[in-house]
């Protein structure tokens, strides 16, 4: 039986039972002579938020720290987040970008007013990240700027005199205040959100209202820097809500944005009020977090359905810009700050995910995981000066092959790894090319706990002679990185594929991700 979708298996029942308690065979086709679209690099974003320790504590120390920093902005951090090659950072919310006034984050630190973060712990921000910092996180990390801005609490104005203050390179009161905090030439702003969750936390909003709202507030979004035009994205849709989706694309639709966006969470046991331990957890919940985050597929074709109704040509994205893992809080830390440590689980949950954007690549042209540092499904957690990276942090470093690269379509066909009558996918697989030439990276994920796959791969018109790649796999579904062990879960060389007569075979471990290079 072929799938559908170019990355899922097909569930073959009776091969499971066959199979059950030993190693799965699996056939993957690599279809190379038929490209498909590009995977924009920014599909691997991240989102740094006010939000607990993510920007305090996980990105700014200040320049008086004991933290080694530059300019406020801890060294460790940038450099891990520079090995990604990370594409575009979203800042400074979520939730906090609709009560946030950019004017109160400018000017000498210490005169900066503070404010209460009411969505997140209602701790006392005092602004001393502000834009200045934040641009100057971005030149070091060489990525793009994604500015989320205030519709839900601040007026077209106030988001008009940022976007001047920040990109207007004119003899102009805004630029001239910039200047006169000690930026002179103006910073590039590519992507520019006109709120965040209008239908939530950014203002409550119905979609008609919303739509209009946008109108109103991009007409204010200008372009001062004409060679560096702002891509704007209009808030779209949490989850399945399909009707925001269509009215706004009706209303405020193509012409007025270059993108949509979409909030997708995996909660585990699909309960907000008990979501879930992030460390302490049975097969049960790696499963149904798997089987969840899969659903990420199908309400990514929905909206894009619909959005091939409103922009045919396909001028606007969807811009996933909030994924990932989100549990219960980890004991003992504050609540509001969503503080969780991150898995093996949560390395697969990011493979899917990619595997699915890749899937979606015409429609799907940025996506930022939540969040960067210290908050839900990190890449990076601090407590003073300790640091570890999680294991979603080295599928991110391992799957950098695949930004900028030519979609593959491959064809699988395997057994379902199945729980009592539930099933989901036991192998899932993407592969782009670097180049018409280039090498060809094939990444792949073994879902099932405790069972290998052995597979074998038909390589079609590709005439690739050798093969090397990396795995990521553990001892256990929890394994973990802490300040005290943080190498427990990191890639290794994977020397288990070979090549002959056009084929390529494997056996993909347990509970693994793996990324190959075909030269
Ligand atoms: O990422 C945490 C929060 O989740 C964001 O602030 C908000 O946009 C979403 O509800």
């Amino acid at each position: 039986m072929k799938t559908l979708s170019s990355t899922f298996v097909s569930l073959l029942a009776p091969l499971a039972l066959a199979t059950a308690a030993q190693a799965a065979d699996a056939t993957l086709t690599l279809q190379a002579g038929n490209p498909g679209p590009v995977v924009q690099p920014e599909v691997y974003g991240h989102f740094a938020e006010h939000l607990g320790r993510c920007i305090y504590g996980g990105i700014w120390v200040g320049e008086d720290s004991d933290i080694p920093n530059t300019r406020g902005i801890r060294n460790d951090t940038v450099a891990a987040l520079k090995a990604l090659e990370i594409p575009v950072l979203r800042w400074p919310g979520g939730c906090f970008a609709d009560e946030y006034h950019w004017k109160d984050g400018i000017g000498p630190r210490e005169k900066r007013p503070a404010m209460i973060n009411t969505h997140w712990g209602g701790v006392v921000e005092n602004n001393h990240f502000g834009t200045h910092e934040f641009m100057e996180l971005i030149e070091q990390l060489g990525c793009e700027a994604y500015v989320c801005g205030n519709v839900g609490s601040g007026t077209p104005q106030e988001m008009m005199e940022w976007v001047e203050y920040m990109t207007s390179p004119a003899d102009s009161p805004m630029a001239n205040q910039r200047r006169a905090n000690g930026r002179d030439k103006p910073w590039k702003v590519k992507y520019f959100g006109v709120g965040n969750e209008s239908w939530g936390c950014g203002g409550n909003m119905r979609p008609e209202y919303y739509a209009d709202l946008y109108r109103r507030y991009n007409t204010f979004v200008k372009n001062y820097d004409r060679k560096n035009p702002i891509q704007r994205f209009a808030c779209g849709a949490n989850n399945e809500d399909y009707n925001w989706t269509e009215t706004v694309m009706k209303i405020a639709g193509a012409g007025r944005m270059d993108g949509i966006s979409l909030h997708y969470y995996t909660i585990p046991t699909g309960d907000w009020g008990k979501k879930g331990s992030s460390t302490d957890f049975a097969e049960e919940q790696w499963f149904s977090t798997l089987e969840r985050t899969l659903r990420m597929d199908s309400i990514i074709a929905n909206h894009s359905a619909i959005m091939d109704k409103h922009d045919p040509r396909k001028k606007v994205g969807l811009i996933v810009d909030e994924w990932g893992t989100w549990y219960d809080k980890l004991p003992g830390t504050p609540s509001g700050f969503l503080e969780q440590q991150n898995t093996l689980r949560d390395a697969l949950v990011a493979a899917l995910n990619f595997h699915i954007f890749h899937d979606h690549a015409e429609r799907v042209t940025m996506a930022n995981i939540a969040q960067t540092v210290n908050v839900l499904q990190a890449m990076i957690l601090t407590d003073g000066p300790k640091f570890a990276l999680t294991p979603t942090y080295w599928v991110f470093e391992m799957y950098k092959v695949h930004q900028g690269g030519t979609v593959l379509p491959v064809d699988v066909e395997a057994s379902a790894y199945q729980m009592g009558d539930r099933k989901i996918p036991r192998v899932s697989a993407t592969a782009t090319r670097k180049g018409k030439d280039g090498p060809v990276h094939l990444s792949l994920v073994n879902t099932h706990p405790s069972e290998d796959v052995s597979l074998t791969c038909s390589l079609g018109t590709l005439s690739a002679k050798s093969v090397s790649g990396r795995i990521l796999t553990a001892p256990e579904l929890n394994s973990m990185n802490t300040f005290d062990a943080p190498e427990s879960v990191k890639p290794v060389a994977f020397d288990g594929a070979s090549i002959a007569d056009s084929k390529l075979t494997l056996t993909l471990p347990a509970k693994s991700i793996v990324v190959l290079e075909l030269r």
